[in-house]
């Protein structure tokens, strides 16, 4: 369904198109009823009739998995579902995707970037303990949000989410975030894990890490199949370069757990001085009750 400025959908009307997906259009809308902004995925209608049935089906998987998954701060919030009109309405994340804040800004500070990718994936934990694999962790797929204080980074675009049983062989439009591996159909939560370094590595390099079939290609020949990040910028420390790399190793079993690849990470900087004030609770309370 293609909706235009002022349209009403149940208690929502659309405010203007937002940003366009590879088969979703994101509208900015508004609930009328609680004058609060809201986003509304329809599908693209400029497709052959045989990928708007598949589009369709993905739309409809996104619906169903956010139903279950909305309970996390760094996964985008389901609302609800138009049958008829096709229309998946979320909760609206108002800033940029990862992808967007790399073409404005040019490769990412450190300290902003860790706390992305942490809240990523803490994201990607709750998603694998559910025996789900999101199976598209990409830049464009992670938004951060346009907040002052601490910035909220959510992951969307939950269409290609695969659980053990079911077989779909969707796969994304771009492989050098994805490992080779899952082209087989492959499940495994470390496909999600190779997702998250490789955009740690896109994030602090600016530069696409080379593409999975590639690699292998490469790989096979005897070549050097991924420039390793630090190569790039040589400010990336090789602690956290060789924790990139781990995560994209090409053996899936060589590759950590979500859990575990996170606490190779070095923690932001916040969550230190979290752990600071945790750990020297008895002075932080003395002082508080001196100043008061
Ligand atoms: N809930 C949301 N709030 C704000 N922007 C969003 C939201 N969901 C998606 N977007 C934007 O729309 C783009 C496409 O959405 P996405 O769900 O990834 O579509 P597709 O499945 O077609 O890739 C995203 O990269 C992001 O910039
Ligand atoms: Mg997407």
């Amino acid at each position: 369904m293609t909706l235009s400025k002022g349209d009403k959908l149940g208690k929502y009307t659309i405010l203007k198109e937002w940003r366009r997906g590879g088969y979703g259009v994101i509208y900015k809308a508004i609930d009328n009823s609680l004058n609060e902004i809201v986003a509304i995925k329809t599908l693209r209608q400029d497709v052959s009739p045989q990928q708007y049935k598949k589009n369709l089906e993905r739309l409809e998987r996104e619906k169903d998995i956010l139903n279950r998954m909305s309970g996390h701060p760094n996964i985008v919030k389901y609302y609800e579902y138009f049958q008829e009109e096709k229309a998946l309405v979320m909760e609206f994340l108002d800033g940029n995707n990862l992808s967007e804040l790399l073409e404005q800004k040019g490769r990412l500070k450190y300290r902003f970037v860790f706390d992305y990718i942490y809240q990523i994936g803490l994201a990607l934990k709750y998603v694998h303990d559910k025996d789900l694999v999101h199976r598209d962790v990409q830049p464009k797929n992670i938004m951060i949000e346009k907040t002052k204080v601490k910035k909220r980074s959510v992951l969307i675009d939950f269409g290609i989410v695969k659980y053990q049983y079911l077989v779909t062989n969707e796969h994304p439009s771009i492989q050098n975030f994805t490992h080779h591996k899952q082209q087989d159909g492959t499940f495994n939560p470390k496909l999600d894990v190779y997702g998250l370094a490789a955009c740690l590595y896109n994030a602090l390099t600016n530069e696409l890490p080379t593409d999975s079939g590639e690699r292998v290609r490469r790989h096979r020949r005897g070549e050097k199949d991924l420039i390793p990040p630090r190569r790039h910028n040589p400010s990336i420390s090789q602690k956290v370069n060789d924790v990139i790399l781990k995560g994209m190793d090409l053996e899936l079993e060589n590759v950590p757990s979500i859990e575990k690849w996170l606490k190779l990470l070095p923690k932001p900087l916040h969550w230190r001085w979290q752990q600071l004030i945790k750990a020297n609770q008895s002075i932080v309370n003395w002082l508080r009750n001196f100043f008061r």
